[in-house]
């Protein structure tokens, strides 16, 4: 794509806004007395370039189509359809099935340029061509190819509304941009600067992804994803998001604030600079609940050393989980699980918090204990996360939570940081998103009610196998996390 085509396309857009507003405008025959002097050069007339008979200019949002371009399932909330996009079987080489096939970034590629660009290798690879040839072309003839004009197995006009389907041509139209000046084929920038960008990164992502681009891990623990890893991994599916924003999330779009290009490379370059990994906080998940966080199976039998005691009576998945051993605010018999129905008699971590990595790893693999042997489920990366938990993540929380459960906290703070961050899942009173059983049902208001030790953990961490954010990389103090709690204790309980 060279200069010419571009400065084309740039005047092209702006003769074309420049109708829409001359049609807008409202006849204006007075002009100000302090109005531009008389010496203003009179505005040149637009020369005529469509037939008077053309169809009228198509009106849309040509960002919302960015997001349709990324998976206009989910921006439209519709049902995935039946079966692989009819054209998915031209091709052998991607053998993802269903959603992905329908998407237009699958078969055209996140850089526009299909079988020309990223996708032109890997398991991505379908051979299609890219939509950079339809750039700057008239929106109503791209919107005919989407119905199925030039192919008709290319027609989406049955699955998605006409406004849909222009905001997608007025995308194609408008926003493709030609990223080799900027992203090479192994993923390195060749502009940007991560200092410049950092700027704009606070300014729009910090209140979601926190300041390490660390608060959401939208994968599992397995191989946690972040801003800093997709944007290494995949910068042109990045360089589009950052754009366009998320399918059905409030990402903002930057390109509603106008950035130019050499700012979007510099948030990319930034983006880029983002760590990959927080192990305190993954450790945390897997201490909550390891079998979701890594998406395996319940072990056939209770944990072994569940044997050794009989007060608390649970049987399976929970005689796995780290914290019915050793407790939510990690004191085992000395906390809160000293009585009550979830009373093991096992210690508490207080003593392992001080342990260096060798001896942690020894007693997680069971050197220590045979009985306490967790490698067949963890990995090096898992035991790396559980040792950096327990050496850095089980703070106590004697400062802010009372042994009645009541908490020194701020609610009126913490509102504001529930409301910007658990607000969109579990609604402003917490009662969106139902947990435990369904005739009971049991909602925000309730955890923090009931048990004020295992909120904090969560709110701190993340919630197993959920892209819940963790407060401790949203930048969180743990004061913040007691304010957060104390406003939820305020939420409804049923
Ligand atoms: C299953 C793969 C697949 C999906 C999904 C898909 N396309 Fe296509 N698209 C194609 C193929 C193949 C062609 C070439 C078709 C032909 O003309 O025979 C094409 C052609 C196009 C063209 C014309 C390009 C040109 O230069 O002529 C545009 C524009 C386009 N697609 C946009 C979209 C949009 C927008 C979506 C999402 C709503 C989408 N496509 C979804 C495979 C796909
Ligand atoms: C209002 C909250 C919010 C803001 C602000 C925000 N994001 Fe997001 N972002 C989200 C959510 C929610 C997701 C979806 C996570 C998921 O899939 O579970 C997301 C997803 C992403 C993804 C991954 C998409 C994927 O699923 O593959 C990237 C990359 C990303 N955001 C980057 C950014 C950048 C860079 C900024 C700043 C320009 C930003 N976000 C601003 C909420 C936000
Ligand atoms: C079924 C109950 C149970 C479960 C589940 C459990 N532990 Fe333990 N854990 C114990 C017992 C009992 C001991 C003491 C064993 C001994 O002294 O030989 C212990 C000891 C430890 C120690 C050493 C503490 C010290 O001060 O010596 C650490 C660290 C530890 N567990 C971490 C974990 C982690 C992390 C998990 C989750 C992956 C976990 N435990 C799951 C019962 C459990
Ligand atoms: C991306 C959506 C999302 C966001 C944002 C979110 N959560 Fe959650 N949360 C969930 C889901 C999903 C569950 C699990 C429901 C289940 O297990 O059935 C959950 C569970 C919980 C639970 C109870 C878990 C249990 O198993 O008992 C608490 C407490 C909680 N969240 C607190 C918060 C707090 C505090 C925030 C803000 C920092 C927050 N959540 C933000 C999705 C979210």
């Amino acid at each position: 794509m060279n200069k010419y085509s571009t400065l084309t396309r740039i005047l092209g857009w702006a003769a074309g806004v420049a109708i829409i507003l001359s049609a807008c405008a409202p006849a204006a025959t007075t002009v100000a007395p302090t109005s531009a002097p008389p010496t203003a050069v009179p505005a040149t007339p637009i020369p005529p370039t469509v037939a008077p008979t053309a169809a009228p200019q198509l009106k849309g949002d040509a960002i919302r189509g960015g997001r349709l371009y990324d998976n206009w399932v989910k921006v439209l909330g519709v049902d995935t359809p039946k079966g692989n996009q009819a054209l998915w079987a031209k091709q052998t080489t991607n053998t993802r099935a269903g959603l992905d096939t329908w998407r237009c970034k699958e078969c055209h590629g996140w850089d526009y340029k299909g079988v020309d660009g990223a996708y032109g290798s890997g398991s991505h690879k379908t051979g299609f061509k890219g939509v950079m040839g339809v750039a700057g072309k008239d929106p109503s003839a791209i919107l005919a190819i989407l119905k199925g004009s030039a192919n008709p197995d290319h027609n989406f006009s049955a699955l998605m509304n006409d406004q849909a389907l222009t905001d997608l041509a007025l995308f194609l139209n408008k926003y493709l941009m030609d990223s080799a000046d900027l992203i090479k084929a192994d993923k390195s920038l060749l502009s940007g600067n991560a200092t410049a960008g950092k700027a704009n990164y606070d300014g729009n992502c910090t209140e979601c992804h926190g300041p390490q681009g660390l608060g959401i891990n939208w994968a599992d623990q397995v191989a946690p994803q972040y801003v800093g890893f997709l944007a290494k991994d995949n910068p042109w599916e990045v360089l589009h998001k950052i754009r366009f924003g998320q399918p059905g999330e409030k990402m903002p779009p930057m390109e509603t604030v106008g950035l130019k290009k050499a700012e979007l490379a510099d948030l990319l370059a930034y983006s880029q600079s983002l760590p990959t990994s927080s192990l305190v906080t993954e450790g945390g998940v897997l201490y909550d609940n390891w079998m979701p966080a890594l998406k395996k199976d319940v072990p056939a039998k209770d944990q072994p050393l569940w044997a050794k005691q009989t007060t608390n009576t649970r049987k399976g998945a929970d005689t796995w989980r780290c914290k019915e051993c050793h407790g939510w605010d990690y004191k085992g018999v000395d906390g809160a699980y000293g009585s009550g129905s979830h009373k093991t008699g096992v210690k508490g971590l207080a003593a392992a918090a001080k342990m260096n990595d060798a001896d942690l790893l020894a007693w997680l693999n069971g050197s220590k204990n045979a009985d306490h042997n967790f490698s067949i489920y963890f990995g090096e990366a898992q035991m790396k996360m559980m040792i950096a938990f327990i050496q850095k993540g089980t703070a106590d929380t004697k400062p802010y939570i009372n042994a009645d459960k009541t908490v020194k906290g701020d609610t009126a703070k913490g509102k504001t940081l529930y409301t910007a961050s658990c607000a969109r899942c579990h609604g402003n009173d917490g009662t969106t998103i139902k947990f435990g059983d369904p005739a009971a049902p049991q909602f925000v208001g309730t955890i923090a009610a009931d048990n004020p030790w295992e909120f904090f953990h969560k709110a701190l961490n993340g919630q197993p196998g959920k892209p819940m954010p963790s407060g401790l990389n949203l930048g969180w103090s743990m004061q913040d996390v007691a304010d957060v709690l104390a406003f939820s204790q305020t939420l409804p309980q049923k």
